[in-house]
């Protein structure tokens, strides 16, 4: 295993040091360090942050190998900073039996480039009628402690009660995908001034809100904890605070995407911009951004949806919704959030990580932590060009524009997976 020897960096925007990586960890920071036989790379201008980690990535795999596999939307990850992902259930077979989740843990570990942590599904199928096997999928390789059947809402409150209730016993969360499916029938984008001079259908942002004000009190009855995926309007934030107040076990995440965009966007009638949920307001933007300041939304999560062309390049009312995130969301959350570097790196490597319980991540370069880390060179501009994605998929709500930041090298376990701004394999 080469040493490295990083020179001049950062650590988390603090004032610039030598690092050496070897056999794995961070073997010594301080200035002036040498090591002869480390390869040297200069940090000068760089940004050395906890490997980024997201709780809510769609690898496609096993199904829609055509859209992504563990092994691409890994490369992507690693492009991205992101040292260890969450894979969502929602593939074909659904993850929600041990095999299925052993199998994407395995593929995640011969890709090697991320660590991938499988997301189990709640419901058999994701058809929100049965539980699927929630304790096999915890006892099994893959360890699973977070449950979702994201993309579906488990709208059936007994069902999201006995959910609760049997992750309680190992301190395993549901993740929901907020969306109360009566009042999103048919719906094609947010519900407001826009859908109605499109014609579409809309959805309305109380079908997110009604969702989770009655999850945090049955999370607060059971006294088991609540993860609520792509918080979008700030509505939900309301009640995300006062549940917070109240000691509720809530966590929150928000997209780079509801971040940036609003529902303006579905002027072009560009399906790229259809997602789910919907993008929202400049109002619910601010809130987001203000939740995500104040830690009401505890981290920003990629909802990474990889789409294969056939599912995007039609008519908006066909196509299926989300945009891929894990190659542009340091760039979005510098651009939205400005190089507040320990914010950063709380709301998308620390906590994340301590959310998901993935040792070893989310921890800050220092002498004996694992070498889990990303340099960031904050100073560079890049024109998101969607044919140079790893993803196996375009579909990239970016395309074209100009972003602040780039990631110049992330390293898993002390092994380089990015350098010079290049996937390693
Ligand atoms: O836009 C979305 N795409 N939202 C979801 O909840 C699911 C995801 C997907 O799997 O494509």
């Amino acid at each position: 295993m080469t040493p490295y020897l990083i020179r001049n960096v950062s650590v988390v925007g603090a004032a610039p040091t030598d690092l050496l990586i070897r056999d794995g960890v961070v073997a010594a920071t301080g200035a002036g360090l040498t090591a002869p036989d480390a390869a040297v790379i200069d940090g000068t201008g760089l940004v050395a942050l906890p490997g980024l980690v997201d709780l809510h990535t769609h690898l496609r795999e096993p199904g829609r190998e055509d859209a992504e596999t563990v092994e691409s939307g890994s490369r992507a990850a690693a492009l991205g900073g992101y040292t260890a992902v969450c894979a969502m259930a929602n593939t074909s077979p659904v993850a929600d039996t041990a095999g299925v989740v052993e199998q994407v843990w395995r593929l995640g570990r011969e890709a090697g480039l991320v660590d991938v942590q499988p997301i189990g599904a709640v419901t058999v199928g994701l058809a929100g009628e049965r539980l699927a096997e929630l304790g096999a999928m915890a006892d099994s390789a893959a360890r699973v402690r977070i449950f979702s059947d994201d993309g579906h809402c488990v709208a059936d409150p007994k069902l999201m009660r006995r959910a609760l209730e049997y992750v309680k016993a190992f301190d395993g969360i549901i993740a929901q995908h907020a969306e109360e499916p009566r009042l999103t029938e048919g719906a094609q984008m947010h519900e407001g001034e826009v859908s109605t001079r499109l014609g579409l259908t809309g959805w309305p942002a109380v079908a997110e809100e009604a969702i989770i004000a009655r999850d945090v009190l049955l999370a607060e009855h059971v006294g088991s904890r609540l993860h609520v995926c792509h918080v979008s309007t700030a509505g939900s934030v309301e009640v995300l605070r006062q549940a917070k107040a109240r000691g509720v076990r809530v966590t929150a995440e928000v997209t780079p995407h509801h971040l940036l965009l609003t529902d303006a966007k579905a002027e072009t009638y560009d399906p790229v911009y259809k997602v789910n949920p919907p993008l929202r307001t400049d109002t619910d933007i601010a809130a987001l951004r203000a939740a995500l300041a104040e830690g009401v939304i505890d981290i920003v999560a990629t909802d990474h949806a990889p789409h294969a062309v056939e599912d995007k390049e039609c008519e908006w009312a066909y196509a299926r919704p989300g945009m891929l995130g894990l190659e542009t969301a340091l760039s979005i959350a510098l651009d939205v959030l400005g190089p507040e570097w320990d914010l950063i790196a709380e709301r998308m490597s620390r906590a994340p990580a301590r959310i998901a319980g993935l040792e070893g991540h989310g921890v800050d370069p220092a002498p004996g932590v694992p070498a889990n880390l990303t340099l960031v060179d904050p100073a560079a501009r890049r024109t998101i060009e969607p044919a140079e994605l790893a993803s196996r998929s375009r579909n990239t709500p970016y395309a074209r524009m100009t972003l602040p930041g780039r990631i110049v090298a992330t390293f898993l376990r002390g092994e380089p997976t990015v350098l010079d701004g290049k996937a390693v394999k």
